[in-house]
């Protein structure tokens, strides 16, 4: 930076050199709000898919608790997000005050910073949150000022009733545009607070949000529907990503929503399987369960040090499917390192034989690989290889040459 700025101060007239030195200082505030705050899919929980309605300060600083205890923080797991319900009434100058579960959100944003964690929160572009609740619709830049001033690190934006207002639009593309503009706005007013919050954009993928997510200051943005806790549905999300890859990289990301591991409603195959997906997806790991009631089991998944590299790999290039037949399919994504993560999936709830022909990754001989999962190396593998793969389940490897 230094030697930079050096460099326009010898070459250039002094009022240019200003000019240049203001563009780069204004490139790199707007950076601050993608790119630079979430370089690798954001890590963290979510009080929806567990507590929904439920969900209060105790029990939010109870996550907190766990998030430490657990060892998920130190495994890379930084956001605590409340989703919705936690809003409360505007008062007369409009300013948004917390429900009576919320008693004082910048003491709580201050108990969770205290932990090293971040605080996340929730709302929509629109007059009422899903559930019901106060929405941001007209109230934006008030809204961001506020989320700053209490310590908030990342807001999840969800469409929800501003659907209704863009049927009023006339046509899809005036809808359309009325949409952006809306997400846009409050990206704006985010900016404008000067608090770095990760921008999570929630419309369920309508409208090929991928495509623009990015262009409105998302961070990340919702590519489906809800996920709910069972393998058909967790699945029928995952594997709707084929295709989805080129769109998300460092600082914006696909979000096929959050997870489900631990909530009791897939076997232990079906939650490596959800784990590996998301992992190999390069998808923000949003733990949706309650942290402190964990199984070992449950932790331990939710802490692979080794499935979080690959979520977490620098080069941020998801997976795509590389092949499938029936109910097996293959899914693979480059790494920082030079190698690949490899998923084997069989989607068949008995256990099947799949045939891996590293041909088709780009290999030309036989390959060096290691069994994620079973944190075993397998040493050299043909170029065809077989695999046993259980019902529901998955074999991931890191391949390299
Ligand atoms: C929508 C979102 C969910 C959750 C609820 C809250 O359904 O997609 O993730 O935030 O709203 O009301």
């Amino acid at each position: 930076m230094q030697s930079d700025l050096g460099h326009f101060n010898s070459r250039m007239p002094r009022s240019f050199a200003l000019f240049a030195l203001l563009l780069l200082l204004l490139g790199s505030s707007s950076m601050g709000q993608t790119t630079q705050i979430a370089a690798t899919p954001p890590m963290g929980w979510n009080s929806w898919n567990h507590f929904a309605d439920k969900i209060d300060d105790a029990m939010v600083r109870a996550q907190a608790d766990a998030m430490v205890s657990s060892g998920m923080r130190d495994s890379g797991y930084i956001y605590i997000n409340i989703d919705d319900t936690w809003e409360g009434q505007r008062d007369a100058q409009g300013v948004i005050h917390t429900n009576s579960k919320f008693p004082d959100m910048k003491a709580l944003a201050d108990y969770v910073h205290g932990k090293g964690l971040k605080l996340g929160i929730y709302s929509s572009p629109g007059p009422k949150t899903c559930a019901g609740f106060e929405g941001s619709y007209g109230h934006e830049e008030q809204d961001a000022q506020t989320y700053a001033a209490w310590g908030i690190d990342y807001l999840k934006y969800d469409l929800c009733s501003f659907g209704e207002i863009m049927k009023g639009a006339g046509s899809p593309e005036a809808a359309h545009k009325m949409m952006i503009d809306a997400y846009t706005k409050m990206h704006e007013a985010l900016l404008k607070t000067g608090r770095p919050i990760v921008y999570s954009l929630c419309q369920y993928g309508a409208d090929h949000v991928w495509r623009w997510g990015a262009s409105v200051g998302g961070n990340s943005w919702r590519t489906t529907g809800d996920i709910s806790d069972k393998y058909s549905s967790m699945t029928a999300i995952g594997f709707e990503q084929a295709g989805l890859a080129k769109f998300a990289g460092p600082g914006h990301w696909n979000d096929p929503d959050m997870l489900e591991v631990g909530n009791g409603g897939m076997n232990e195959e079906e939650y490596r399987t959800h784990m590996t997906l998301w992992a190999l997806l390069a998808a923000p790991l949003l733990a949706g369960n309650d942290l402190s009631t964990m199984k070992p089991e449950t932790i331990a998944m939710l802490t692979n040090r080794e499935v979080i590299a690959i979520d977490q790999d620098r080069l941020g290039e998801p997976a795509d499917r590389v092949w499938a037949e029936g109910s097996q399919e293959i899914w693979a994504r480059p790494l920082a390192d030079g190698s690949k993560a490899v998923g084997v999936f069989n989607r068949f709830s008995w256990p099947q034989t799949i045939g891996i022909n590293f041909h088709d990754l780009g290999y030309k001989g036989s390959v060096k690989a290691r069994d994620i999962w079973a944190a075993k190396d397998l040493g050299a593998l043909p170029s065809h290889y077989t695999a046993r793969v259980a019902g529901h389940g998955v074999l991931l490897l890191r391949v390299s040459e």
